[in-house]
């Protein structure tokens, strides 16, 4: 029985003049899971969702999305799916309220159900005190509510995302992933989202995987992928300079010695059993004093810098705490 998620293989999309859009990408995505595609502009994201969404006839392989096949069962794919995609045409001059009377119409709910089911998609998008202003008078945030709204009209299993909070502020960033969780925890709806965004991959995705060029580069959990770039490592520099060699003899009992700043010492932390606040307290224990101390925890960016040679475009800054004493 085929896989009610989505499922990939070899999928191959090429474009007019050679332009290898996507070069083969397999997918495995289970029922109920947030799978994340992380990367950089011109990837190959939105060409990947377009063909699951069926909009795009892929040049080569296959795929299933909710049990069907995406070339020769759109009808049925397209009733499975709901998709907010990055090019939503919404109408300015038409109310949030009107958009979702329209929809449900468009997807031919009984009659009597329009009006209900357009009002608790607008609650559910915290979109019920705007709902009777137009849409231009809406803020970014507020039309990518709209549009999550929208592809769940019709109770779809399954949701395509593409680059939902791209331009958003952190705060309606925050509001949409929220929404996106509750969706996928609650009610159990898979989601395909696509991002150029670290963080949110890292915080709402359970699986990513990493795209570059068309191709999967690294995939897995987010805190699989960090991992596989290995443990976080701690900087520190003495305030005394002179105490670099009693600083690496301390440092060198949490792990290996590594490449540091100019006048630090670096360690890479080995083993799950040590953290920052045992570094602290040992160097203390010694007496010695601290000019800079930086930990470097590896992000989804040392992830793509490893695979890729380059790091992620639009990246957020990376991961760092730091802390001087
Ligand atoms: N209709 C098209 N015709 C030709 N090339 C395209 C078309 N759509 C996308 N591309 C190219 O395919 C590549 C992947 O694009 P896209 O899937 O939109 O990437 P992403 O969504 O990750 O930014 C880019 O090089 C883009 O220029
Ligand atoms: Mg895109």
């Amino acid at each position: 029985m085929p896989s009610k998620g989505i499922e990939a293989a070899g999928l191959v999309r090429e474009f007019k003049g050679g332009v290898l859009a996507v070069a083969g990408i397999d997918l495995h995505v289970a029922e109920g899971e947030i799978y994340g595609f992380l990367g950089p502009n011109g990837a190959g994201k939105s060409t990947t969702v377009h063909m699951l969404t069926t909009l795009l006839p892929p040049t080569a392989g296959r795929a299933t999305v909710a049990g069907f096949d995406v070339v020769h069962e759109g009808p049925k794919v397209r009733k499975a799916i709901g998709a907010a995609l990055q090019e939503a045409a919404l109408d300015p001059i038409l109310t949030g309220r009107e958009h979702l009377r329209l929809q449900t119409a468009l997807h031919a709910l009984p009659r009597e159900e329009r009006k209900p089911r357009s009002d608790e998609l607008l609650e559910r998008v915290g979109l019920t005190g705007a709902a009777d202003r137009k849409v231009r008078t809406y803020s970014g945030g507020m039309k990518r509510r709209l549009d999550l709204a929208l592809a769940l009209v019709h109770r779809p299993r399954m949701l395509f995302l593409d680059e939902p909070t791209t331009g958003l502020d952190v705060q309606s960033r925050s509001a949409l992933w929220q929404e996106v969780a509750r969706l996928a925890k609650e009610d159990g709806v898979t989601v395909f989202l696509t991002t150029q965004y670290l963080e949110e991959a890292d915080v709402l995705c359970d699986r990513v995987g990493i795209i570059d060029q068309g191709k999967i580069v690294a995939e897995g959990s987010p805190a699989e992928l960090k991992a596989s770039i290995g443990r976080p490592t701690v900087d520190v520099v003495p305030a005394d300079h002179e105490q670099r060699d009693r600083v690496s003899a301390v440092l060198a009992q949490f792990g290996e010695l590594t490449q540091a700043s100019p006048h630090g010492v670096a360690v890479l932390l080995s083993g799950d059993e040590f953290g920052l606040a045992d570094v602290v307290r040992a160097l203390d224990a010694e007496g010695l004093h601290v000019e800079h101390l930086q930990l470097h925890a590896p992000s989804l960016d040392d992830v793509f810098l490893a695979q890729t040679g380059r790091t992620l475009e639009g990246a957020e800054q990376e991961q760092q705490t730091e802390l001087v004493p």
